[in-house]
């Protein structure tokens, strides 16, 4: 720098260096899309691909790294990459493992935008998509086509609920050299251990728990495989999923409380969800923690916790317009989608629009049961049943 640099050039080469000998819980949050190099040797022997250099923003910095291998531990794998929303992550996971003439298998409860990117996939993209019923276990095998590439679950699925068979599906899949992948964000890593029932990708939107604050969108995928690893590492850096550093800091400040607020929403969804079993109004209640919900003893067999996310299916006798009235009376519970915050969301969803099977009768409402006290909780739903009679 020249010895005397103009008011203009000084404002942006100032001296500063990172605090020495200042320790402190918070981590500090590097935010960068340029990353500089010591000298021209440093910037050809870059190698975006490793954790223990920075090549760019976008690639990685201290404060992303860290969250990664942070999520990587919590879910029990060993790489992680960090997306701008769950839904990214799940496109980072197919534009990583699926090409044109591959086929993948959805269940038919997924997600309805991964079924919407899918299908985007199926479109334009020449990938064969099949759906299956989520409970189809060990049947998943006779699904299988020499092009299949990857297997899609979600446990269980977030709005009908039904918990699939994992050790099942995978052990059919890797008997024919095919890949599981899993969103795992109901249980968020702490309710479910999915790579020790063999899946070989998890995903998670850490939206929802992680974040834990309604004001976070990010999504993560996680793997065991240094091979899976390298393939969803290019696809990220190919698609350009950058997160900003604020947003992960946001995620790193809310982990430590992770695992209390979980299981206080559990507690609490499961309270409401059994005094909802008794009220007349409800024909079924799909939580996983009890009987009425498919897959339930797979739940008891495989799964640690529940959080706070459960749906119920309305008395048949009840119309659209009725079931609206009721989510329209509640007070404490909001209208919105996502879930993992500390405010009840509450949402009536068409169903059998959603999926290619649906027999059940009956309006289906999905409640997110937030950190109220769950005694408030069941009066708001019990003073807006009275709108169900108008
Ligand atoms: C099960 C599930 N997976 C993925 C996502 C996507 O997360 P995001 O909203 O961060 O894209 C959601 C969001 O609601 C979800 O419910």
């Amino acid at each position: 720098m020249p010895e005397r640099p103009s008011f203009q050039t000084a404002l942006i080469h100032h001296d500063y260096v990172a605090p020495e000998g200042f320790a402190a819980f918070p981590q500090a949050i590097h935010h960068a899309s340029t990353v500089l190099f010591e000298n021209v040797a440093a910037l050809r022997d870059r190698n975006w691909q490793r954790k223990d250099s920075y090549t760019y923003g976008l690639h990685g910095t201290p404060t992303t790294f860290t969250l990664e291998a942070r999520l990587a531990s919590i879910e029990g794998g060993e790489h992680c990459r960090l997306a701008p929303s769950g839904l990214a992550a799940i496109a980072m996971v197919d534009f990583a493992l699926l090409k044109s003439g591959d086929d993948v298998l959805i269940p038919d409860n997924v997600y309805n935008p991964s079924r919407e990117l899918a299908d985007w996939l199926a479109a334009d993209f020449g990938v064969s998509v099949r759906y299956y019923d989520p409970l189809i276990g060990t049947g998943i095998g006779e699904l299988i086509q020499p092009n299949t590439r990857l297997i899609w679950t979600e446990a269980p699925g977030s709005v009908s609920m039904e918990v699939p068979d994992l050790p099942a599906i995978c052990a059919a899949a890797h008997a024919k050299n095919v890949l599981v992948a899993l969103d795992n964000t109901w249980a968020a890593g702490i309710g479910l251990q999915a790579f020790d029932l063999g899946v070989d990708i998890v995903m998670q939107a850490l939206t929802k728990y992680q974040s834990g604050g309604s004001d976070v969108l990010m999504g993560a995928v996680i793997t065991r495989d240094e091979a899976l690893r390298r393939r969803i590492e290019l696809a990220h850096m190919r698609l350009g999923f950058g997160v900003g550093a604020d947003d992960v800091y946001l995620v790193l400040r809310s982990l430590p409380t992770m695992k209390l607020r979980f299981e206080a929403h559990d507690a609490a969804a499961r309270e409401v969800a059994q005094w909802l079993k008794t009220q007349p109004e409800i024909g079924a209640v799909l939580h996983p923690a009890l009987p009425d919900c498919p897959g339930h003893e797979i739940w008891k067999r495989d799964f640690s916790g529940a959080g706070g996310l459960f749906s119920v299916l309305f008395n048949p006798r009840y119309t659209e317009a009725q079931t609206d009235r009721f989510v329209d009376s509640l007070k404490l519970f909001k209208i919105g989608f996502s879930w993992g915050g500390a405010h009840s969301l509450c949402v009536p969803y068409r169903i059998e629009k959603m999926r290619s099977h649906w027999s059940q009768q009956g309006q289906l409402v999905r409640f997110n049961i937030g950190l109220e006290d769950p005694k408030d909780l069941i009066a708001d739903i019990e003073q807006a049943f009275s709108a169900l009679q108008k």
